[in-house]
């Protein structure tokens, strides 16, 4: 199936003026509704939808493998770090879709959380190295640090060594696919002189033993040179470990970080805030909010329940998402690790949001 010929809703700022922002600040500043009007409009009138969510894993179908030759692929996961029959499931899963791409993939997006438990050199190897095979997944894994990753006494009493166990590997073994140059970084790709998107990576850690006071004031220093800073890039996303809104059941929002985090995105041009934590798939639309909300914490750990959001798509599943980046669009695709799209969605640059489903 073509997504561009697929049965398409299209959803949210359907009253938006275009704007000359190529990100789609202005276009979205102008709107007539607002997003939780527009979304609920969207389920009252969309058929196709659960009017509980918009799109559950009765209506899965096979994902698109067939994009833009010069766009980039991307592939997003978190919570990981297990090593078990889950996290196997899940890579397994990536590396088939991967295979299908007509395009290798630039980059997998490693979301935190990527080792659970005590952290032991041979676990790079072993719930690493050959968990993710070379054959599919031959690309950087740009990793950031999620709350295991700090190992407090909940997990390991490891404390800040566990994530310089990370760091450390990165840096001593640059022929891995493990890149973390830093706890907070930025990334242009496919390359810094002709860029189509660029990427923030940060450590959302709060918790004891993590960042320490100085780390944090550096990290928000760094954020806000970054997003002062000129990019080439016609796309800008954050990556972090911690979700702003989310349909855990147990969770929900974090108005500790919409408080600290809302500013920077509802004033700069950030598409997508891709997140794990949540062990969970979820793709949010946040009311006053002009970015598109991913949650990929379904990468091996045990599932959290999710609850039906009128915000957009949740489910209780492991899988991985596939974002594809080109010019004016991103695609973003869940794919779960039987090779179901269970929901999918695409994104222009001027911050339109489509959610993609087969007609009937
Ligand atoms: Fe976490």
């Amino acid at each position: 199936m073509n997504l561009a010929t697929a049965g398409i809703v299209t959803i949210l700022r359907n009253t938006m003026k275009s704007g000359k922002s190529p990100n789609g600040v202005a276009d979205r500043s102008s709107a007539h509704i607002t997003r939780r009007e527009a979304l609920k409009k969207t389920v009252v009138f969309s058929t196709s939808f659960l009017t509980a969510g918009w799109l559950n894993s009765l209506q899965a179908k096979s994902p698109e493998i067939e994009f833009s030759k010069d766009g980039l692929h991307f592939l997003a996961i978190g919570d990981f770090g297990s090593g078990n029959a889950n996290q196997k499931a899940v890579a397994q899963g990536m590396a088939t879709f991967a295979k299908t791409l007509n395009a290798p993939l630039t980059a997998v997006l490693a979301l935190g959380d990527n080792f659970y438990g005590k952290h032991t050199p041979e676990r790079f190897t072993n719930h690493f190295e050959e968990m993710y095979s070379k054959d599919g997944l031959d690309c950087p894994f740009y990793a950031c640090l999620g709350n295991h990753d700090y190992g407090p006494k909940y997990d390991s009493n490891q404390g800040p060594a566990k994530a310089q166990i990370q760091l450390d590997y990165a840096k001593d073994n640059p022929q891995s696919r493990w890149k973390m140059p830093a706890k907070w970084y930025s990334l242009e790709l496919p390359n810094a002189k002709k860029p189509l998107v660029k990427i923030i990576f940060l450590d959302g850690n709060t918790i004891e033993g993590s960042l320490t006071p100085q780390e944090k004031l550096a990290q928000k220093r760094f954020l806000e040179a970054e997003l002062k800073k000129k990019t080439g890039a016609r796309w800008q996303w954050v990556v972090s470990h911690f979700p702003m809104f989310s349909e855990t059941v147990k969770r929900g929002d974090n108005s500790k970080l919409i408080e600290q985090m809302g500013e920077y995105l509802k004033t700069n041009p950030i598409s997508f805030f891709l997140t794990g934590h949540d062990h969970n798939l979820q793709h949010l639309e946040a009311e006053g909010f002009k970015t598109s909300f991913v949650i990929s914490g379904a990468g091996g750990a045990g599932l959290y329940d999710v609850k039906p959001s009128t915000r957009g798509f949740t489910e209780k599943i492991l899988g991985f998402t596939h974002l594809h980046v080109a010019r004016d669009k991103t695609t973003v695709q869940f794919i779960d690790t039987e090779s179901r799209c269970l929901h999918a969605f695409q994104r222009s640059l001027k911050g339109k949001v489509e959610v993609i489903s087969k007609a009937g």
